[in-house]
C-alpha cells in the first residue's frame, strides 16, 4: 500500500483537514484465465498492493480529482454525461456514471488517490482504482447497493463502457472479496465462491514482471471474447461453460481453425481449476504447478496472448526447477506468477533476472506475493 501520510498531506493541501480513505487491491490468479467471460472458474486473491483514496464529499455539484502519481488533476460537474478530461479519469468517471444509472444519489466530491500496484501488469491496477472509488463513494454518500457483488459489477461496467474493454468479473469481484491468507475459488456462471487457505508449506508465490507494457485497451482481448462466443453460438450453449468436448469436436468442421483453437483452451483451463482445486484440498503442490504450465502453453499456443519475454520467463522457469510457472491475466506483456520451492528461491530469483536481462538488454521486476484483504476503509491518523 502507499503510503498514506503522503496522500493525506497532498489532500489537505489542496481541499482541507476533513477527509476519510480507502483501499481497493490488485489481485493475483493461481489459475482460471480468460474464463470468466466464459462463465467459469476463476481462483484469484487479493494482493498487498492497490489503490488508495483520500476523499471527502465537498457540499456542490463539482467532483475535483487529483491524480498524485500521474501528477495531474480535473474538475467536472457530478452530473456531466461526458468527460471532458485527461482519458485516465475515465476510470473514475466510469464508476460515478454507473452508480448513477444504478439510482445511487451522488454529489461533489474532492479526491487525491495513488498505488502501488505496477500499471500495465496485469495486476488489475484498473480494477483496483474503479473498486476503491465504488466503495469510498458509497461510504461517504451512505448508500448502499443491494449485495457486494454489485459493487464489482459496477467497476466492469465502468471498464465496459468508459474505457471500452469487454473484461469478466474476475478483477472486480477479487479487489472486492479478498481475504488475507486465501484464494478464493469464484463461479462465474452460478456467482458461487469459495475460500481456500493459501499457506502453502515450502512454497512460495512470486511475480516476474516482464515490464512489456500490456494494455487491454485496443488490444486483441475484446477479440478473443468475441471468438468464445461465435464458438459458443455455433455450439447452441450459452457460454463455453456449457460447452462439453463433444458438443465442441460436434461443430468443429463448422469453426475456424483460430475459433477452435481459442475454445479448446478455454474448455481445457475450465478442467484445469477443478483439478487444482482438487489438488489443493490434498496439498498436493506438484499437481498445482504441473497444472499452471499447461496453462501456460494454452495462453501461449492457442489462445495467443502470450509474447516472447512471456514465454522466454516461462522456459527459464521451467529449467531453473520451478513447480508452477504462466503467464498471469490478459496476457500480452505483464507477468508471469510462479510457484516456487523455498529451497531454490534464491536461486531462480538471482537467475532469472540475469537471463533476462542478457536476453532482452532491459529488467525485469521480482513481486514477492501477499495474499492479502479486499477493498476497504482504512484508518487516517
Ligand atoms: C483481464 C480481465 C479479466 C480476465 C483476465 C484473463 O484481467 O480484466 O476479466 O478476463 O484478463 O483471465
Amino acid at each position: 500500500m502507499i503510503n498514506l501520510s503522503v496522500l493525506v498531506e497532498d489532500f489537505e493541501k489542496r481541499f482541507g483537514k476533513n477527509h476519510r480513505a480507502f483501499f481497493a487491491p490488485g489481485r493475483i490468479n493461481l489459475i482460471g484465465e480468460h474464463t470468466d467471460y466464459n462463465g467459469g472458474y476463476v481462483f484469484p486473491g487479493a494482493i498487498e498492493q492497490g489503490i488508495t483514496a483520500v476523499i471527502q464529499s465537498n457540499g456542490t455539484h463539482l467532483v475535483n480529482l487529483y491524480a498524485h502519481d500521474l501528477g495531474i488533476g480535473c474538475t467536472f460537474d457530478i452530473r456531466d454525461k461526458e468527460l471532458h478530461a485527461d482519458s485516465n479519469f475515465r476510470y473514475v468517471f466510469g464508476v460515478i456514471r454507473e452508480l448513477d444509472k444504478r439510482r445511487v444519489e451522488l454529489d461533489g466530491f474532492d479526491a487525491v488517490y495513488g498505488g502501488d500496484v505496477p500499471l500495465g501488469a496485469g495486476m488489475s491496477s484498473s480494477a483496483a482504482l474503479e473498486c476503491c472509488f465504488a466503495i469510498a463513494l458509497c461510504n461517504i454518500f451512505h448508500c448502499k447497493l443491494s449485495n457486494s457483488i454489485d459493487l464489482a459489477r459496477v467497476g466492469q461496467a465502468a471498464e465496459h463502457n468508459y474505457v471500452g474493454v469487454k473484461c469478466g468479473i474476475m478483477d472486480q469481484f477479487a479487489s472486492i472479496f479478498g481475504r488475507a491468507n486465501a484464494l478464493v475459488r469464484y463461479d462465474c456462471h452460478t456467482e458461487e465462491y469459495e475460500y481456500f487457505p493459501w499457506n502453502p508449506d515450502g512454497y512460495r508465490l512470486v511475480l516476474v514482471n516482464s515490464c512489456v507494457k500490456h494494455t487491454l485497451v485496443g488490444s486483441p482481448y475484446n477479440d478473443r471474447r468475441a471468438s468464445c462466443e461465435r464458438v459458443a453460438k455455433t455450439a447452441k450453449v450459452s457460454s463455453l461453460r456449457e460447452c462439453t468436448w463433444d458438443k465442441l469436436e460436434a461443430v468443429h468442421h463448422k469453426l475456424t481453425d483460430e475459433d477452435y483453437r481459442r475454445a479448446r483452451y478455454v474448455l481445457g483451463e475450465l478442467d484445469r481449476v477443478l483439478e487444482v482445486s482438487a489438488a489443493l484440498e490434498q496439498g498436493d503442490y506438484e499437481t498445482v504447478g504441473r497444472q499452471m504450465y499447461l496453462t501456460h502453453e494454452g495462453l501461449s499456443r492457442d489462445y495467443e496472448v502470450s509474447c516472447e519475454e512471456l514465454d522466454f520467463l516461462v522456459s527459464e522457469a521451467k529449467r531453473l526447477g520451478v513447480t508452477g510457472s504462466r503467464l498471469m491475466g490478459g496476457g500480452f506483456g505483464g507477468c508471469t506468477i510462479n510457484l516456487v520451492q523455498d529451497e531454490i528461491y534464491d536461486r531462480f530469483t538471482g537467475e532469472v533476472q540475469k537471463s533476462y536481462h542478457a536476453k532482452f538488454h532491459r529488467s525485469c521486476q521480482l513481486i514477492p506475493v501477499v495474499i492479502s484483504d479486499g477493498a476497504r476503509h482504512i484508518d487516517v491518523q
